[in-house]
């Protein structure tokens, strides 16, 4: 992996916490808690697990009986929107604001945990009367607003669970996940506002209906008004729904045990066909509230900003389901952050009084791109802690945000986790003294190593591959409708040792510290955006002119890395300039903008090994100018 020139990190280069942080603390000390959790780990989750309320207590704490298939909590009931929503409402939070959303053409909405509540419980009837039930997995393709969130709260209240597919994927992810789901309800939105235009949500819905056939209902939220194309018996309006008499506010929170699926999430995986991480009601409660309020010394005053999508793991995690059980009130905007100009954001922070924005490095990059005045037109003083995560984050764009932004005063939480991992892995605590561009060291239970191919320790310092050792609570536990895949992927080369692969590398310094390096899998990070350079190269041989394909990155000073396609064109088709914009094009309609290649180029072979495999190793360095490397298994 190469790091972008002039933004080398720095080990030895330490900030410290000012005074005020550490002093107000949540977690004062590390250390000996860490070692605690480590030494009693069934204890230390049951007494987090004792925060939450339960119908009926866990019989045990954690089932290993069948790894890597490990079950937190069983024997217990409970309901993650019973912990969101319905344990606020018996209290002073009933009146507090849950979530404070702003649009990109600056309509606002704000609701109190009662008036969320309400929406949520007839969403909820609504769903039941379509015959939704526990089991069910509802798909839902959105854009940044409410109904986002109160779908999802809704079908999780009954016992469905769901599948949120990014609003910025197009036709052919939808209806692969739709299908996957076997999902008979799509809940959907005629589009969005993103950078002043319409995003046509409802006619990728329709073209994704058409491929996967399972959806017999269709619900749409009317955001923009503009015209779409609705189908008799199929196609409904959610304001429609929403005032028809069964939509009753009052609706029953199901009893679902600690095991049952919340949720499936899709991501890419090393083949084609992306996987559907599976999260459950128990075990993921207890890691997200807890991971939230530890990581972001949550308190009840705090107006939390996850500047991430719902439809990525980070906005289920840490924009809905953690910061709603600690009873925040979140912020939620809808659009680009450049939209109408470079200062949305800090408008936003300085309008809503924000005290914690947890973003991405490439969001960062980008705003800084714009230069200080912008934020420095505004009043940020109400931030009290940032956040990152996505993607390692340069150490030029960690000081300009800690400086910039945080005026010097607001120590940033680097979180390292992943889908599967439900929450964060590898971070800071506020108290933590930090170094710019490491995520430092693990939460409370993790275990962690940084390993060669056979499980040694590598030396201080040294690369390695990055391993989770031990089971968490919030822990995917398995990959919808393909457990041997699970086993396969993350199970299989640490069999032995009964380790989980998280397919990063990184290194460790000699205070213990952990600089994530990146993926060393077919797995990409573009912006941020988990990719796999399968799902890419299918939709690149989808495209009629083309017979096989490479995709590759190289490093990119904004997005962290940028999208380079190879392809063999097939016989009586002649490369072009048109042609590439064309073929550039057809990935983004399939996959979607985040997944269209900077370049395609035409060739008439790829490096491949003898058995076949293409070297996409090569083609990188080739790219980037570098020494190729050992090239015996080549086979040209
Ligand atoms: C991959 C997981 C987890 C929320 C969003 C991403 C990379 C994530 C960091 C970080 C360096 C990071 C890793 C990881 N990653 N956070 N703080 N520093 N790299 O979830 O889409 O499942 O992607 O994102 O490569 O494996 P995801």
């Amino acid at each position: 992996m190469s790091e972008i020139p002039g933004n080398k990190p720095l080990e030895t280069e330490f900030y410290y916490p000012p005074e005020k942080t550490t002093k107000n603390a949540n977690i004062k000390e590390y250390d000996s808690l860490y070692r605690h959790s480590i030494e009693n780990r069934e204890k230390f989750w049951a007494e987090r697990a004792e925060k939450l309320s339960w119908f009926t207590k866990w019989d045990k704490v954690l089932d290993e009986s069948n790894p890597p298939f490990y079950k937190w909590f069983t024997g217990g009931k409970i309901n993650i929107v019973h912990n969101a929503v319905d344990r606020h409402l018996t209290n002073w939070r009933r009146n507090k604001i849950a979530v404070i959303w702003e649009g990109e053409p600056g309509d606002t909405r704000i609701f109190s945990y009662h008036e969320l509540n309400r929406e949520i419980s007839k969403l909820g009837n609504v769903l039941k009367s379509m015959g939704v039930k526990k089991g069910d997995i509802v798909t839902i393709y959105m854009p940044q607003i409410p109904e986002l969130l109160i779908s999802m709260l809704a079908c999780a209240k009954i016992g469905a669970a769901h599948s949120v597919v990014y609003g910025g994927f197009s036709v052919e992810a939808l209806a692969g996940r739709i299908e996957d789901a076997n999902s008979k309800v799509l809940l959907t939105a005629d589009g969005g506002y993103r950078r002043g235009k319409i995003t046509d949500l409802k006619s990728i819905a329709n073209e994704a209906m058409k491929r996967s056939a399972t959806i017999e209902t269709c619900i749409t939220v009317k955001r923009t008004g503009h015209e779409v194309v609705m189908e008799n018996d199929r196609d409904f309006w959610y304001h429609d729904m929403m005032s028809l008499p069964i939509a009753s506010p009052v609706c029953e929170t199901e009893k679902t045990d600690a095991e049952d699926m919340l949720f499936v999430l899709y991501t890419s995986g090393t083949t084609g066909k992306p996987k559907g991480i599976v999260h459950t009601h128990g075990g993921y409660s207890v890691y997200t509230s807890t991971t939230h309020e530890f990581v972001f010394d949550i308190k009840d005053e705090d107006r939390w900003w996850c500047a991430a999508d719902p439809g990525w793991i980070t906005g289920h995690s840490y924009i809905i389901y953690g910061p709603l059980i600690n009873g925040s009130t979140i912020v939620m905007y809808e659009g680009a952050p450049n939209h109408p100009y470079p200062n949305r954001w800090w408008q936003m922070i300085e309008k809503y009084g924000v005290s914690i924005l947890y973003t991405s490095p490439t969001a960062i990059r980008g705003l800084m791109r714009f230069g200080e005045a912008w934020p420095n037109r505004h009043d940020l003083s109400s931030l009290r802690l940032l956040g990152s995560v996505g993607e390692p984050i340069n150490p030029e764009a960690w000081k300009w945000y800690s400086r910039v932004i945080g005026k010097n005063n607001c120590p940033i939480m680097d979180t390292w986790w992943q889908t599967e991992t439900g929450g964060f892995m590898i971070t800071p605590l506020p108290i933590t003294p930090l170094k710019p561009g490491s995520a430092t060291k693990p939460f409370f239970g993790i275990e962690i190593g940084v390993v060669d191919d056979a499980g040694n320790e590598v030396k201080t310092g040294e690369e390695g591959k990055l391993v989770l050792k031990k089971p968490w609570p919030g822990m995917a536990r398995t990959i919808h409708k393909d457990p041997d895949r699970f086993v396969e992927t993350y199970w299989k080369d640490f069999k032995k040792q009964g380790w989980y692969k998280t397919g990063d590398s990184a290194r460790m310094d000699k205070d213990g510290y952990v600089w994530i390096i990146g993926r060393i899998d077919d797995v990409i990070k573009v912006s941020g955006y988990r990719l796999g350079t399968a799902e890419i190269e299918s939709a690149l041989v989808s495209h009629p002119a083309i017979s096989e394909a490479a995709a590759i990155t190289v490093p990119d000073e904004l997005r962290g890395n940028a999208i380079h396609a190879y392809a063999i064109l097939r016989n009586g088709f002649t490369g072009s300039k048109q042609l590439e914009e064309e073929v550039r094009k057809h990935v983004s309609h399939e996959i979607g903008p985040i997944a269209k290649p900077d370049s395609v180029t035409f060739v008439e072979t790829l490096p491949k090994t003898r058995s076949g495999k293409i070297m996409r190793r090569v083609l990188k360095a080739r790219a980037m100018g570098l020494d190729e490397g050992d090239l015996t298994t080549l086979e040209e």
